[in-house]
C-alpha cells in the first residue's frame, strides 16, 4: 500500500473529490482525518471504511474559521502522533457571476472557503511540519478556472490566488523537505454545481463558448488518483506544481 501509516487531513470529505480521496487513502493505508461541515456524512463515510486498511476520524468543522483549520491539524497530531499530509480540497463555487456583476457577500464566502481555509491550514502545517523536523506534503485542490474563465471571476481569483500561494509555498519550504502541489481538475461530477445556488444568467451565458469545449466529465476517483500519487513518497522530487487533470480541457 501506497500511503502506509501517513497520517492525512483531508477537507471537504463528506462529497465529491474529497470523499473519493478519503476512500482511496483510507484503502490505501492511511490514518486520515476527514474534514467537513456535515456530521452525519462524514459518520457515514467512517462507517463505510471500517473494514479497510487504514483508519478515520471524522472531523465537523468549516474551514473559513482559523480555530477549525488549526483544530483539524491538532487533532491529526494528537490521533496519529503526527501530521505528514495535508490535503486542501474544501472548496465552493460563485454563482457563475462577471466583474460588472459580483456581490461582495459572495466575493466573503468563496474567499474564505477557497483562499483563507486553504491558507490557514498551510500556516498550520507548515508549523508542524517544521517543529517535526522531516519534511511535510500540501496538496491543494486548484482548478481549471485558475487559468481560464471557466466560472464566475470570484471563483476564477480565488484559484489564481491559490496557483500562487501553492509555487510560494513550494518555493520558501523547499530546503527544509516541505513540498506543495496543486491539482487543476476540469469538469468533475461532484456536488458543487448543486450547492452553488442560483447562477447568474448574464456571467453563466457569457463563458458558455469556453465551458462547452470541455471535452469529457471526469469523476472523483479521476482526481483521487492524481492526489494519491501527490501524496505518496513516488512524488518525491515532484514540488510546486499545478497539475491539470481535465480530459484535455486545458489544451484549448
Ligand atoms: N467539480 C468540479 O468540476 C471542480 C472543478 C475544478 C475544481 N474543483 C474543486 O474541487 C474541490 C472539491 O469540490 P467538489 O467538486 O468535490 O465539490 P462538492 O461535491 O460540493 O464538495 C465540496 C466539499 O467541500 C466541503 N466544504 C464546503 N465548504 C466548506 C467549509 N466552509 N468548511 C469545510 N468544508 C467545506 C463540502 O462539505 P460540507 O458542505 O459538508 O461542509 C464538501 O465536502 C473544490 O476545491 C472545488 O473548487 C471542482
Amino acid at each position: 500500500m501506497e500511503l502506509s501509516n501517513k497520517a492525512i487531513v483531508v477537507t471537504g470529505a463528506s462529497s465529491g473529490m474529497g470523499k473519493s480521496i478519503v476512500e482511496l487513502f483510507v484503502k490505501e493505508g492511511a490514518c486520515v482525518v476527514a474534514v467537513a461541515r456535515r456530521a452525519e456524512r462524514l459518520t457515514a463515510l467512517a462507517e463505510a471504511l471500517a473494514g479497510e486498511a487504514g483508519k478515520i476520524i471524522p472531523f465537523v468543522g468549516d474551514v473559513s474559521k482559523k480555530e477549525d483549520c488549526e483544530a483539524m491539524i491538532d487533532r491529526c497530531v494528537s490521533a496519529f502522533g503526527k501530521l505528514d499530509v495535508l490535503v486542501n480540497n474544501a472548496g465552493v463555487m460563485d454563482n457563475m457571476a462577471a466583474v460588472g456583476n459580483f456581490s461582495d457577500e459572495k466575493y466573503d464566502y468563496v474567499m474564505g472557503v477557497n483562499v483563507y481555509g486553504p491558507l490557514a491550514a498551510m500556516r498550520k502545517a507548515v508549523s508542524v511540519f517544521r517543529a517535526q523536523g522531516n519534511g511535510g506534503n500540501i496538496i491543494t485542490v486548484s482548478s481549471l478556472g485558475a487559468q481560464h474563465p471557466v466560472a464566475g471571476v470570484i471563483y476564477c481569483a480565488a484559484k489564481a490566488a491559490i496557483n500562487a500561494a501553492v509555487r510560494h509555498t513550494a518555493f520558501n519550504y523547499a530546503k527544509e523537505g516541505i513540498r506543495c502541489n496543486a491539482i487543476a481538475p476540469g469538469a468533475v461530477a461532484t456536488e458543487i454545481g448543486s450547492a452553488m445556488g442560483t447562477p447568474d444568467m448574464d456571467g453563466y451565458g457569457r463563458i458558455q463558448p469556453l465551458v462547452k469545449l470541455s471535452p469529457a466529465t471526469g469523476k472523483g476517483e479521476d482526481i483521487a488518483s492524481v492526489a494519491l500519487f501527490l501524496a505518496s513518497d513516488a512524488s518525491g522530487f515532484v514540488n510546486g506544481q499545478i497539475i491539470g487533470a481535465d480530459g484535455g480541457w486545458s489544451a484549448m
